[in-house]
């Protein structure tokens, strides 16, 4: 099988492509990532010999470029490639539009002209919009999204659907709850806390830090998406969550903890514009039709990956760049005042 997966050098995208490579040996994998800040090829040190894997730097947006790439009869098309940040989202909008929306359609387009035979959506659970204390999201809850970046995430399921609907493409659509896990860009949630632990600097935690995420490793969303394309039903969507909901609050009280630091490290700062109250996903879809079940337990997998952070300084040292300084003090400088 030819697989060309885009985004290949994002948190989940190169963890995928690690996955393929370890469960499907004999498959070739072309990975197309314009290595944007949120792209980086050391996050592929292990498998960048490998003779069945390629990097081929693409922007999804750039449809000359993908007719050259896009073989004739190609297997498959997973598409990571996104602007993924909910806060950066609300402080440069059309970014996303322009990548998430555009970019999305111009790699379908490029994808129907190649013929290639399954297209494999990424999203994500946001496109649901918010829950209060009670519920689930399921496959047929409506799309309500609040961010510039969920509502992009929305736009561009809405192509993937009407590919299938008009062209008869194989199409799915997977929308999965929060990640963690090894290689994720440290603006994040639980890297950006265990970083800022690890250097005694002020945990910043929005609102009341009574929000609700559930989350996923990083590996188990990563089986899921290796179940779809191989046996998903032409047109679906699969929901994929792990029912590990926890408040913010919680999971930084817990990293605090496993580091051995004290909890005055918290502070509470000024909220997420339009910030979702509660995600939770039922799962009950892929579990039934595919077979799909989580194999880490939350406890286990928050403890290797803070393990992997306090390992991996020179990963995360690498990829804070003038950049990432950039925008962290624009995101926390006020929030945070001087204790910045
Ligand atoms: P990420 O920000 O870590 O990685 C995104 C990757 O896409 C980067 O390598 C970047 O260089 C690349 N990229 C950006 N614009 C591109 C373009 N125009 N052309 C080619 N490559 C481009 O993101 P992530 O957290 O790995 O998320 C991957 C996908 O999964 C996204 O589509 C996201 O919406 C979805 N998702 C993420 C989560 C999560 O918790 N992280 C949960 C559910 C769904
Ligand atoms: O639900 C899936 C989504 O999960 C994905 O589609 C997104 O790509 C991914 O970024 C993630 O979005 P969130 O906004 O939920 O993740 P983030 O890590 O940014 O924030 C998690 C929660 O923590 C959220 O309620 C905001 C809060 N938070 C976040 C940061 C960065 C803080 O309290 N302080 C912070 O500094």
């Amino acid at each position: 099988m030819n697989i060309f997966i885009t985004g290949g050098a994002g948190f989940i995208g190169s963890n995928f492509i690690k996955y393929i490579l370890k469960n499907h040996a004999d498959y070739h994998v072309y990975n197309l990532d314009a290595l944007t800040y949120a792209g980086n090829l050391d996050s592929l040190w292990d498998v960048e010999s490998n003779p069945h894997y390629r990097f081929i730097k693409t922007d999804i947006q750039d449809a000359g470029a993908l007719d050259e790439i896009l073989a004739p009869g190609s297997d498959a098309v997973v598409n990571f490639a996104a602007e993924s940040h909910v806060d950066r989202s609300i402080l440069d909008p059309q970014a996303f539009t322009h990548t998430n929306v555009l970019g999305t359609h111009v790699l379908l387009e490029a994808a129907r002209r190649a013929g290639v035979k399954k297209f494999v959506q990424v999203s994500t659970d946001e496109v649901y919009g918010t829950l209060g204390s009670t519920g689930y999201f399921t496959e047929e809850s409506p799309l309500l999204p609040n961010s510039p970046y969920s509502a992009s995430k929305a736009g561009a399921d809405c192509i993937v659907r009407a590919y299938h609907e008009t062209y008869s493409m194989d199409v799915n659509i997977t929308r999965c709850s929060n990640n963690y896990g090894p290689y994720q860009f440290p603006e994040k949630l639980i890297p950006l806390m265990v970083i800022n632990a690890l250097h005694d600097k002020p945990l910043p935690v929005y609102g009341d830090g009574q929000n609700i995420r559930d989350w996923l490793h990083v590996e188990d969303h990563c089986q899921a998406i290796d179940l779809v394309l191989h046996n998903g039903r032409p047109g679906e969507v699969y929901n994929v969550g792990g029912h590990n909901e926890r408040t913010n609050l919680q999971i930084v009280q817990s990293i605090l903890s496993e580091l051995g630091k004290p909890e005055s490290l918290i502070q509470f700062v000024e909220d997420r514009l339009g910030h979702d109250r509660r995600y939770a996903i039922d799962a009950t879809k892929i579990r039934n039709e595919l077979g799909w079940t989580p194999r880490y337990t939350f406890e286990d997998g928050l403890r290797e990956t803070i393990r992997w952070y306090v390992d991996h300084r020179d990963w995360w040292e690498n990829v804070q760049s003038g950049e990432y300084r950039k925008y962290y003090e624009q995101q926390y400088g006020s929030r945070l005042g001087a204790r910045s």
